[in-house]
């Protein structure tokens, strides 16, 4: 169907049979992507079980990486042009777009931002805390007149093994900040510039810079273990410097709000916690466009890695149903509900553009299981785009060391559901 030969010697997906009782058609969008030459590169075309697929840089890391609002990490989170290049296309203002597996809320910043409505869900309680102050973010001034109030040198309890990251007068000042979110939500009192302020210190706990509030550890979407941090100091003879907790927060803050803000304001967002298979909070038919992006296969421990940002907001990971599955068939069982859901919620006509990352070195092709799992959940499978990029400075969410060459590619699902 489509022209193979746009770029010779490159290798695609190879033919395979078609999906059963699966007819392909010829979309607007498929039209755009296979002529698509924004920057530079033609589209090398191919196919999947009479799917199209097509690969090129779409967006590209040499655009900057979206609105400062962004700028808060999270592991495995997608670049803002990702759910950007579907919601401009999709969508209009006011349309509802939603994330299943939000994260820190890529996705529903962007449709904020656009002027979309965000809807978004995770099984981990911390999305929310990462999500919902920057839907509603506060004057500058109001932050700095709270965290001036907010009183660091009152006595609070913190485990002793927290020395190992922190200063013992940074560790008293981070545990009393935390005695004062706990206190103001007991008491009623908390609202959004004391949301805003957990964000931005929940962000700031560890990391391997002067902006955070940590000794040199791992990057601060992923907090080592303690007896991990002990071999850091010594291989490094490092001990906890002390940072100004205050003026870390208060600089983060300028940071995450030094690009203007849309003209309009920004609609409310709807945030749930719970199973992505599961969300009755949510309307059937109520969504536009869903942008989201799995918990991939053994790839990362979302709940090893945000032990430090839980213990921080006071939220306990325990018995929270985080998906990490090591095994394709029980990846595809868990994504078979999820796929139920995700039907029932969009509306007629709706898409969704589901990614997947590469997954142990691209040996399993998750876009293929994903197109599968997607034409029997009752979807028709419009394309599969991989968008690859070459990079000398990864994001931190991706987890790579600053400064390395590579490249990286998302292959993303586009799946519609039928009118
Ligand atoms: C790849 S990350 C999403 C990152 C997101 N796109 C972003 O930019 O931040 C996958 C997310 O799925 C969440 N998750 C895992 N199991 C889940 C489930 N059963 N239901 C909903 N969310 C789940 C994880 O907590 C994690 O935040």
């Amino acid at each position: 169907m489509w022209e193979k030969a746009a770029n010779p010697g490159a290798s695609m997906t190879s033919l395979s049979p078609h999906l059963p009782g699966f007819a392909p058609q010829v979309s607007a969008f498929c039209t755009e992507l296979a002529g698509f030459r924004e920057f530079g590169s033609a589209t090398v075309c191919g196919e999947f079980g009479g799917v199209p697929v097509f690969e090129n840089e779409f967006w590209t890391a040499k655009q900057r990486e979206g609105h400062s609002l962004q700028e808060v990490s999270y592991r495995a989170c997608f670049k803002p042009s990702l759910p950007g290049f579907f919601i401009k296309r999709f969508t209009k203002p006011g349309d509802a777009v939603y994330d299943p597996f939000m994260g820190r809320g890529t996705t529903l910043i962007e449709a904020a931002l656009l002027g979309r409505r965000p809807v978004g869900n995770d099984a981990n309680p911390l999305c929310i805390v990462l999500t919902a102050p920057r839907l509603a973010p506060p004057a500058q001034d109001e932050i700095e007149k709270r965290v001036r109030e907010i009183p660091l040198d009152a006595a609070a309890d913190a485990p002793d093994d927290l020395h190992v990251f922190y200063h013992p007068d940074t560790l008293r000042e981070i545990a009393a900040l935390r005695a004062w979110f706990i206190a103001r939500r007991e008491s009623g009192a908390f609202d959004a510039v004391d949301a805003w302020i957990q964000m931005v210190a929940t962000n700031r706990l560890t990391g391997h810079s002067v902006g955070y509030f940590s000794v040199y550890t791992l990057p601060p979407n992923q907090a080592t273990s303690v007896v991990a941090q002990r071999k850091i100091n010594a291989k490094r003879d490092q001990t906890p410097p002390r940072r100004d907790v205050r003026a870390i927060i208060l600089k983060k803050s300028r940071n995450l709000l030094k690009d203007p803000m849309p003209d309009t304001p920004m609609l409310p967002g709807s945030l749930y916690t719970g199973s992505a298979a599961s969300t009755p909070g949510i309307a059937g038919s109520s969504v536009a466009l869903i942008v989201t992006s799995p918990p991939f296969l053994d790839i990362v421990q979302y709940k090893t890695d945000n032990w430090l940002r839980a213990w921080f907001c006071g939220i306990a990971l325990d018995g929270v149903d985080v998906w990490e599955f090591r095994k394709l068939p029980d990846w595809s069982a868990a994504m078979r509900g999820a796929f139920a859901e995700f039907l029932r919620v969009l509306r007629p006509g709706g898409l969704m553009a589901f990614e997947v990352g590469e997954v142990r070195k691209g040996t399993v092709r998750l876009e293929e299981e994903v197109v599968r799992i997607g034409h029997a959940a009752g979807f028709t499978p419009e394309c599969v785009l991989i968008n690859t990029q070459d990079f000398t400075k990864t994001s931190n969410c991706w987890g790579i060391t600053n400064n390395e060459r590579g490249t990286n590619s998302n292959r993303i699902v586009v799946l519609r559901k039928p009118e």
